[in-house]
């Protein structure tokens, strides 16, 4: 990890969790904070934001929002805008996450929306990028990767490195135990680095890249100690408060 960016550790519960949950977990979690120099994110589903926000206010601790809509406004029913989730003490806001890509067929252009109207209301927006298994056995990693960049690019480029975050989570090891080696990580983190370098203005390179995909105590370690991936995005293990504070704790503090 390269010490001038601060790591960001988040948690995406997905479809899990209750307000009890969140009171509970946010308990356990803040009995052992993690030290300074280290980005904590939480993000529940919609309904649990702001009871969340609460509970974690004054902790330093950032909550986030799953996903949001590419709409500002209007008749878009069961939508979420950006600004209703700023509003609710949302910092950050994933966005193309896998799931979304996959089951709900967001496409490339969708997911340039929510980057845009994310920014556009001052959220921080997390873009989830990777391949599938059977696009990796096509060794085409590389390839999915930038187009998925690609599409996101005339958003990017116009924002400052701290302004957003890219998350590599491979398909493959989504929920599926099987987790990518450090040297497969930091391959594929150092490829989206370079790409986001040769965006407009070359500043994107200095944003975060968060690796996700089955992170877990016992891998942490050795994932968050490449050059570059600067932290993690953590689906089950995020669950356990106590796991997701230990996993917190691999992430080398950021040295000012
Ligand atoms: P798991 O940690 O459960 O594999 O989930 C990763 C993920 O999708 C985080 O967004």
């Amino acid at each position: 990890m390269n010490a001038a960016r601060c790591p960001l550790v988040a948690a995406n519960w997905k479809l899990h969790g209750s307000l009890r949950f969140a009171d509970d977990w946010a308990r356990d979690f803040l009995r052992r904070p993690p030290p300074a120099g280290i980005e904590v994110l939480v993000c529940p589903a919609f309904v649990h934001i702001a009871h969340l926000a609460r509970a974690l206010e004054g902790s330093g601790v950032s909550v986030g929002a799953q996903n949001l809509s590419e709409h500002r406004d209007g008749a878009f029913t069961g939508e979420v805008s950006a600004a209703m989730l700023k509003e609710l003490g949302c910092d950050y806001v994933l966005v193309g996450h896998s799931e979304r890509r996959r089951i709900y067929r967001e496409s490339d252009e969708q997911i340039a929306g929510k980057l845009r109207a994310a920014a556009g209301a001052g959220l921080k927006p997390v873009l989830c990028v990777g391949e599938t298994l059977a696009q990796r056995r096509a060794d085409d990693t590389r390839e999915v990767l930038r187009r998925q960049l690609d599409a996101a690019a005339p958003v990017l480029s116009g924002l400052a490195a701290d302004a957003f975050v890219i998350a590599y989570e491979p398909v493959w090891a989504i929920g599926t135990g099987e987790t990518a080696t450090p040297e497969q990580a930091q391959q594929a983190h150092a490829f989206i680095r370079d790409h986001l370098g040769g965006l407009a203005g070359g500043r994107a390179a200095d944003a975060r890249v968060l690796y996700g995909g089955s992170v877990k105590t016992d891998n942490a370690t050795s994932l968050f100690q490449m050059n570059d991936v600067d932290g993690g995005l953590v689906g089950g293990a995020s669950l356990k408060a106590e796991a997701f504070a230990d996993i917190c704790r691999a992430a080398p503090p950021r040295r000012d």
